[in-house]
């Protein structure tokens, strides 16, 4: 392939660029250069004004002061195509997969190879298996969208940005959702574009990620641009500190002392549990009140199967006992009236009403007992809401605000705190940090041991394993719908839950 730029020189500039929403600074007269040949990460918290600042660079949202420079040239009145035409291809943070289209015409809609009046079916196909394999996605283009995984969609974004081969490859969080070896394919795949020329910006909220695959750091806070740094002149504990504006020292807290009032005793107990059109099976396990309990293994092994059969989601089978209260749960209501309740995985499809103020999305499941002779009780309702934002530190703190005009991590914090209203026993949790920042994730970290310590009993499903090593007392690791190893106490490090889940695959 030609070389795009002299290593180097600029292929993107963006000069003093401002960008508001409503009341909201999202972006303050920020500089940000992408040099060819380069992988540049770009880090801050929630809300920071990342997504915004790349979507201005992608032509998604016009900015209301500053310039935008492409190879040179002053670009005016920019917009997604013209972008894209450029050679800037921007991946988005929330998905915008068609469900019911197959993979192949999801990854060349709107640049379907012609032949004459119709599309080139073969081209299409063999366009689509090229882009594929450069992700490194094995899944086959005649599925549809909608069959497929959270991560295998994120795979699907990927694949169709890279179609056309473009300069510059713009990746809002494409790892939160992948797999480690997806993970590492990624970034390899990164710094094969880099050798020719082109070059990368990406978003992650792993620092690891950082690290592995950058040469440069862009920093934001609050909108502002707070530095632009080599890799190789700072630590990732800098990067933290940079980003956040303070000192933390860990990423973990420590678990707490149990209440001297929490109840005690087996919190669920399972035999030989099984989840209905899956390979959920021959699950056997007790949890204690008090127990924080992971979930473990490579993704897509049963791990969301099973807390959905636990959750009334999915039909189940076998032996399954909430206190005194016996399932498997025919519906999610039927659980969550056992005292079990589920904070999903994909927040935006089954998490919340994205267009729903915040607060009747956090009072949505309690509304029946807010509700007397048929009209719902406001000012407990208003209560219990100021409470929630409170508790969690919610902000905007406006519980009129629509969901979807939050970021991530707030939107996170209103599901949790939607399933806090219920008052669970057991919380049932499916990689409830995913894509959001290192304060949110500290303080949900911090959530977990305060239920935990009340007596509640936590199931954590997670692909982060740092998360599971150091929040969870117990682990099992699953493979094929079966648990293949349980680990307590010392036996819990990331080495012996990778060597399990390994085990198991190659046995
Ligand atoms: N389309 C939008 N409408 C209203 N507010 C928005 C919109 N997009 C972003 N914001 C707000 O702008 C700020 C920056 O958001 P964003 O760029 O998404 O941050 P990040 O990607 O760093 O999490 C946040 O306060 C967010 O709520
Ligand atoms: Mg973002």
């Amino acid at each position: 392939m030609d070389q795009v730029g002299t290593p180097g020189s600029p292929l993107i500039e963006l000069k003093g660029v401002q960008k508001h929403f409503g009341g909201v600074q999202a972006v303050r007269n920020v500089d940000f250069m992408v040099p060819a040949g380069t992988i540049t990460g770009l880090a801050g918290e929630n809300g920071a004004g990342k997504s915004t600042l790349l979507k201005i660079l992608a032509g998604l949202h016009q900015p209301d002061a500053g310039e935008v420079w492409y190879y040179g040239e002053l670009q005016s009145g920019l917009t997604p195509a013209s972008a894209k035409k450029a050679g800037i291809a921007y991946v988005a943070q929330e998905l915008s997969l068609f469900e019911d289209l197959p993979v192949s015409e999801n990854i060349l809609i709107g640049q379907e190879p012609m032949r004459g009046p119709f599309v080139d079916r073969r081209r299409l196909l063999a366009e689509a298996q090229r882009v594929l394999d450069l992700v490194g996605s094995e899944i086959d283009p005649d599925m549809m969208v909608r069959d497929l995984a959270f991560a295998d969609r994120q795979l699907v974004e990927i694949a169709k940005a890279m179609v056309g081969s473009p300069k510059v490859l713009v990746l809002d969080e494409p790892t939160s959702g992948l797999r480690q070896a997806e993970v590492a394919r990624l970034i390899g795949l990164m710094k094969d574009l880099r050798q020719t020329g082109c070059s990368v910006v990406f978003i992650t909220h792993r620092m690891g990620e950082f690290f592995e695959a950058c040469d440069r750091m862009t920093i934001l806070r609050d909108g502002t641009h707070i530095a632009t740094v080599g890799i190789d002149e700072v630590t990732p504990g800098e990067v933290v500190d940079l980003m956040i504006g303070r000192q933390l020292t860990d990423a973990f807290p420590p678990p707490l002392q149990m209440e001297p009032d929490a109840p005690t005793g087996d919190a669920l107990v399972l035999h030989d549990f099984s989840v209905h059109g899956t390979d959920v099976a021959s699950v056997t396990v007790s949890l204690q009140r008090g127990e924080v309990l992971g979930i473990a293994g490579l993704a897509g092994n049963g791990q969301t199967e099973l807390l959905e059969g636990l959750a009334g989601v999915r039909k189940a089978g076998g032996g399954y006992q909430v206190g005194s209260v016996a399932g498997p749960f025919r519906s999610v209501r039927a659980a969550l009236k056992a005292g079990v309740a589920l904070v999903p995985e994909d927040r935006k499809r089954h998490g919340l009403v994205l267009a729903m103020e915040v607060y009747r999305n956090l009072t949505l499941p309690v509304l029946r007992t807010l509700t007397r002779w048929g009209l719902v009780d406001r000012t407990r309702e208003g209560g219990l809401v100021d409470d929630m934002i409170r508790t969690l530190q919610i902000t905007p703190s406006d519980p009129r605000v629509a969901a979807e005009s939050m970021s991530g991590g707030n939107q996170q914090k209103v599901v949790i705190g939607k399933t806090l209203l219920t008052e669970p026993d057991v919380y049932l949790l499916s990689d409830p940090t995913r894509g959001i920042d290192v304060k949110t994730k500290f303080e949900i970290y911090s959530l977990i041991r305060r239920l935990a310590a009340s007596g509640k009993a936590v199931v954590l499903v997670s692909t982060d394993l740092a998360e599971i090593t150091s929040l969870c007392s117990r682990v099992l690791v699953m493979a094929s719908g079966r648990v293949v190893a349980e680990l307590s106490g010392e036996q819990i490090t990331e080495r012996e839950i990778t060597r399990a889940s390994f085990a198991a695959v190659a046995a």
